[in-house]
């Protein structure tokens, strides 16, 4: 019976869906993963005219931080759980109404823009379910312009694997300095990884670095 419940909450976790997603993932994943979110956009330093991409955006809490900056730019969102789109086309009718923002499904292998549109972007807490680490960091880089901006937060190896009902089967556990070259490897420059140390969010890293030039 536990067992068949962390089932249920690894597999959630990967793609929120349905009425249990909807209502519950949504707020649990806004509150557990609070700290690291705004740690995430705090690397990334946001500027009112950025082009900025929250990938795997699940209960929505980037786009409602991002947007008390961004007001000149455009706030993106994608995700390839449709019920997380529909659940953040609801909570954020207003901004898509006044064309500040654009909630579409899609994968991180298949990002449903032109080259070169984002100034930043930010993916937090997804690494750990990345089917091919090289080519999504490639997918991010593409749709960045030069110079643009990478966030990837993400919780450390010792960490996740202390949740090991969770984190037992397909589930990628990532060290900080794997990360770091792995970003680096995929064509970013200035790649640093910063230690999280709020009450929830210790042993959480953001690893942040810029498109380097073609
Ligand atoms: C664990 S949740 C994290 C949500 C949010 N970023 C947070 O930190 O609270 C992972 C989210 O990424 C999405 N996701 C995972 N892999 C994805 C992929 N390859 N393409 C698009 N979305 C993906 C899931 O649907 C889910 O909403």
């Amino acid at each position: 019976m536990q067992e068949r419940f962390y089932r249920v909450i690894a597999s959630q976790l990967r793609r929120p869906s349905g009425r249990f997603g909807r209502w519950v993932m949504t707020r649990a994943l806004n509150q557990g993963n609070a700290e690291l979110i705004e740690g995430s956009l705090g690397a990334l330093e946001l500027r009112p005219d950025d082009r900025y991409l929250d990938a795997g955006f699940g209960g929505g809490r980037s786009i409602e931080l991002a947007a008390k900056t961004i007001d000149l730019g455009h706030i993106y969102g994608v995700d390839y759980s449709s019920d997380m789109v529909t659940h953040g086309q609801r909570r954020f009718r207003k901004l898509i109404q006044e064309g500040r923002l654009s909630l579409l499904a899609g994968d991180f292998l298949d990002l449903p823009f032109r080259d070169h549109l984002m100034s930043a972007v930010s993916t937090i807490n997804t690494i750990y379910f990345w089917a091919e680490p090289p080519a999504t960091l490639s997918s991010f880089r593409r749709i960045l312009r030069p110079g643009g901006r990478l966030a990837v937060g993400f919780s450390g190896a010792e960490k996740t694997r202390a949740y090991a009902a969770l984190t037992h089967s397909d589930f990628r556990h990532v060290q900080a300095e794997e990360v770091v070259a792995l970003v680096s490897a995929a064509g970013f420059d200035a790649v640093r990884a910063l230690p999280q140390r709020g009450k929830v969010s210790r042993g959480d890293f953001v690893v942040v670095a810029q498109r380097a030039d073609e």
